[in-house]
């Protein structure tokens, strides 16, 4: 049988010489297979411009795209990857010529019945298709490196920029804007935490300083810039001015863990006052209106089981401040979770994963480790369970819940959102939802149930006081000498119960899930004192009034 074979060395006197000379049925022929091949190039453009403006509507509405820049340092490498592109058509058009042209231009023809002269290499040709692509990754090479440097010298200096400290956790983003928080009691400007969802001024620099005290991550904005990891004992910047107002997805790039894939974030762009208006907002405790806040913002009036929330979320303006921040948090995020400041304003709950509506926040509080695997609230020991298993939180104090959180905003109403730019990708958010959905409680009431006074006011003998985590209910008792008090710890940490003057180096142990009777001792003279939980930590958040009345 014979073969067709390509003769090697007539290839390269034809490559070499080009398409000039030869006999004129020769030319002829090759005029032929020339018009061949312009056919399929044709074709090959035809279907080309038909396919990009399908490519273009998918790069609107993909929040994902990294080739629809929103900031220079995007666009620098937009830059690389259009010069890439391009160099890699103008390459893949010239193989594919060099491949049709051969096999058309040296096929068998039927009159030749002899053996193709047999030839191994060729010079010229090796030594041009090793020069090609060295100079073609030199092209590539020397607008690669002067990007790489200027982004880096763009997030070293911070001048002009607004710098944002980010902090990468398991599996979230807590964001610190240095200084811009509220005034602390010695004077000094505290920082602004927010947790999975930055807002940044258009038109401004942003310099990103990124911290981790866990494992490796990698922070990634695909429409404002390229991703930097995040790697624990190094502080790594990355650089963007966002040009345009707009809500941007961020996402972590590294695997991480259990739940990397659920590790979200949300950028807002927006102009210069609606972002001030933001920050001023977030400086100031929930209006009146937030339900079950009283004007000092003690958080003893929210529902009951909210105490359990408060060991490791901060609500900024409240009470609610006892929770590690920063790098100096629990790595395990054990008493260290998302700053919960304005979560009625958010857009998205579980970094990223549902869309903020009070079904979704009850679908989470129900079965956080079914909603995110993995994720902390449900898998330490102190933690929010699943429905079934022990510390599920009951529907009735979901609800109570929803309610509260829901309620975090000013009461004049969100500060403005900003336009969505195309980009929530809600469907997605709905299809997340849809996904882990199990029954949830009906809608929530305005209302909690907690924080109703077990005893109040008269002379009582008997009154119950109600430790659980982080609270006692309530917080003003009044008992006659020689009555009692029935003390129940119903959360889930040990409490004790102590009157500050008095009792402050023998405090009355209140053991989980049960009461203790203390009785009023007749040396502790009528009169009104402060009672406290003695546990490290408690006191700021566990204390309240005692009356002590004559004998009945
Ligand atoms: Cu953090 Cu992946």
């Amino acid at each position: 049988m014979r073969r067709r074979l390509i003769d090697a060395g007539r290839l390269g006197s034809a490559l070499t010489t080009g398409l000039r000379g030869g006999s004129g049925q020769d030319r002829a022929r090759r005029r032929r297979a020339l018009l061949r091949f312009g056919a399929l190039a044709a074709v090959l453009v035809l279907v080309l411009s038909a396919v990009a403006p399908v490519l273009a509507q998918v790069q609107d509405t993909n929040p994902y795209t990294t080739t629809d820049p929103k900031s220079p340092e995007g666009g620098m490498i937009q830059g690389l990857y259009r010069l890439i592109f391009w160099m890699s058509v103008v390459v893949f058009v010239f193989v594919q010529f060099l491949i049709v042209y051969t096999a058309m231009r040296f096929k068998r023809r039927r009159s030749q019945n002899t053996r193709p002269n047999q030839v191994h290499g060729h010079r010229t040709l090796e030594i041009t298709w090793t020069v090609i692509p060295a100079i073609v990754l030199l092209i590539i090479a020397v607008p690669t490196i002067s990007t790489i440097y200027s982004t880096y010298a763009a997030s070293d200096d911070t001048k002009g920029a607004i710098v944002v400290e980010v902090y990468a956790k398991q599996w979230w983003w807590e964001f610190h804007y240095p200084g811009m928080g509220p005034v602390d009691a010695q004077g000094n400007a505290t920082d602004l935490i927010t947790a999975n969802e930055v807002r940044v001024p258009e038109d401004q620099k942003v310099v990103f300083k990124l911290y981790s005290n866990n494992v490796i991550h990698s922070l990634w904005v695909p429409e404002m810039t390229g991703h930097m990891d995040v790697i624990p004992g190094h502080e790594r910047r990355l650089a963007f001015t966002p040009q345009e107002s707009g809500t941007y997805y961020g996402e972590c790039a590294e695997f991480c863990g259990v739940a990397h894939a659920w590790m979200r974030f949300i950028v807002k762009v927006q102009p210069r006052a609606d972002f001030d208006t933001w920050t001023a907002a977030m400086n100031q405790p929930p209006g009146p209106a937030t339900a079950g806040f009283v004007p000092n913002g003690d958080v003893a009036q929210t529902p009951p089981s909210f105490g359990q929330c408060l060991l490791c979320h901060n609500i900024t303006g409240t009470k609610a401040m006892a929770a590690q921040a920063g790098i100096a948090a629990d790595p395990t995020s054990n008493n260290a979770g998302p700053n919960l400041t304005l979560l009625a304003c958010r857009d998205t709950l579980a970094a990223g994963l549902l869309e903020n509506t009070p079904e979704n926040l009850a679908l989470w509080l129900l079965n956080p480790g079914l909603v995110k695997e993995g994720n902390y609230m449900h898998a330490l020991d102190t933690g929010i369970k699943n429905q079934g298993e022990d510390g599920a939180l009951t529907p009735e104090t979901v609800t109570a819940l929803v309610a509260y959180l829901e309620s975090l905003k000013p009461d004049a109403g969100c500060p403005e959102n900003g336009t969505a730019n195309g980009n929530m990708n809600t469907d997605a958010l709905a299809d997340n939802a849809a996904a882990v959905s199990t029954p949830v409680p009906a809608t929530p009431v305005a209302t909690p149930v907690g924080g109703t006074p077990l005893a109040t006011g008269g002379s009582a003998t008997s009154v119950a006081l109600e430790g659980g985590d982080l609270f006692f209910n309530p917080t003003t008792l009044t008992v006659a000498q020689g009555g009692t008090i029935a003390l129940t710890n119903s959360g889930q940490l040990p409490h004790n119960f102590v009157i500050e003057g008095y009792s402050d180096a023998a405090p009355v142990d209140m053991p989980n899930g049960q009461t203790v009777d203390w009785t009023i001792p007749a040396d502790l003279a009528p009169g009104t004192y402060t009672f406290y939980c003695a546990v490290p930590g408690h006191r700021a958040l566990m204390n309240g009034s005692i009356t002590i009345t004559p004998p009945q």
